[in-house]
């Protein structure tokens, strides 16, 4: 039986992943990491925690002592690491946990992988999930690809491009067989909602103002979770070690356009009157350092390794409003307490 670490993964996309790997994979050990930090939720794997490939571990992977026993204690075959600070305002805000976590947190992985795994490196993977920030921002134009130069705008994504660069560094140097993948947007049901897409359909459904940066022209490339799920599989059984793909679905959105059609969309299935949510809307001070437009050329990905969306943008954003609204309790005990001190700091003050 092969033994998987999954970090992060009782966050948005590690609870999907996980998911996933642990129903797809009964001959696979998943052991999965995570700090449960305000973003991690053991709520997003009630339907798995008892299955017998599966199991929970809590741990920071700052913490050497730690992440090097697990090594030991599981023996490791192969690491998806998704575990990170994933928030660009929290990162403006507090850029200190994103170094520790995003950049000391990948380190202290990479050398207990290479603790463990020596010369005896046949069939080992160290996976490393990031992101399309790290390319920076587009003009009206173009499209990043695996070759664009990295050029990280805010603490978040420069600590995933410091910690990409580390990745890669242990490949050459090392021989670490490592993978990267860099994503655009996710969107669908359990992603915490201090990001834009369960934030407003949170607060639609609350009639509450609904916070656009700026003049909401800002473009942001989506794709559905499920997706970017099938995208890590394929990448770590057929990626070649060392190559860095990027993932995205080719759907731009300008967010002023995102948030009226989530209006238009949550007004129909609440039975409330056209037009109604979007006098909701409300412009605010725009993120500092705010990064114009992404958009990603997934084409090496689909060419060397046959991989194509399967959720069009119109099905998941029908799928996405479905599983908010559906989740109810979810989402009342993810925004009480601590989010609504979040809130405050964030939305507060801002005009
Ligand atoms: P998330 O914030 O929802 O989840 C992050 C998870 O990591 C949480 O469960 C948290 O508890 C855990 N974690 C944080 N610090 C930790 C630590 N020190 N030790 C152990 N666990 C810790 O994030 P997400 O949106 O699911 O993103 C997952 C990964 O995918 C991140 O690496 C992110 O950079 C990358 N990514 C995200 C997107 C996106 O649109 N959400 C797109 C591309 C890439
Ligand atoms: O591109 C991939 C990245 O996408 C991931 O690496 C990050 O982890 C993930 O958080 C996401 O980053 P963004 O900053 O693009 O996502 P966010 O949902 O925070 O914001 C999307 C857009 O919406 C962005 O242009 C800012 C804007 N926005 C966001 C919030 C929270 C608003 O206008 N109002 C808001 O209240």
């Amino acid at each position: 039986m092969k033994t998987i670490l999954i970090t992060g993964g009782a966050g948005f996309i590690g609870s999907h992943l996980v998911r996933h790997w642990v129903e797809k994979y009964p001959d696979t050990q998943v052991v999965n990491l995570d700090k449960l930090t305000y973003a991690g939720n053991l709520e997003n794997l009630k339907d798995i925690e008892s299955r017998p490939n599966y199991t929970f571990e809590k741990g920071d992977i700052v913490d050497a002592d730690h992440v090097k026993a697990l090594f030991g204690k599981y023996r490791f075959d192969a690491v998806i690491h998704l575990a990170a600070e994933s928030h660009v305002d929290r990162s403006i805000a507090n850029p200190m946990d994103f170094i520790m976590t995003n950049i000391v947190g990948t380190v202290t992985l990479l050398n207990a992988a290479r603790a463990q795994w020596g010369n005896d490196l046949e069939g080992k993977l160290f996976y490393h999930v990031s992101t399309d920030e790290v390319y920076g921002s587009l003009g009206e134009e173009g499209f990043f690809t695996e070759t664009t130069r990295y050029d990280p705008r805010s603490p978040y994504s420069a600590s995933k491009a410091s910690s990409d660069h580390i990745v890669r560094s242990y490949f050459h140097t090392y021989g670490l067989p490592a993978v990267i993948s860099n994503c655009s947007n996710n969107y669908g049901g359990f992603q915490f909602p201090e990001k834009l897409i369960p934030l407003v359909i949170n607060n639609i459904k609350n009639r509450k103002p609904i916070p656009v940066y700026g003049k909401g022209l800002n473009v942001r490339d989506w794709l559905f979770v499920g997706d970017h799920v099938s995208a890590i599989d394929l990448i770590f059984h057929k990626g070649r070690k060392g190559e860095t793909y990027n993932v995205g679905g080719h759907n731009e959105k300008r967010n002023i356009d995102l948030v009226k059609l989530l209006c238009r969309i949550v007004d129909r299935k609440l039975g409330r009157a056209e037009g109604e949510s979007e006098k909701l809307i409300t412009y605010v001070q725009d993120r500092a350092g705010h990064d114009l437009r992404y958009a990603i050329d997934s084409s090496k990905l689909s060419g060397e390794l046959g991989w194509k969306p399967s959720v069009t943008f119109e099905q998941g954003m029908e799928l996405t409003v479905d599983w908010y609204l559906q989740h109810e309790e979810w989402l009342r005990n993810v925004t009480s307490g601590e989010y609504q001190k979040y809130y405050q700091g964030q939305y507060g003050g801002r005009r």
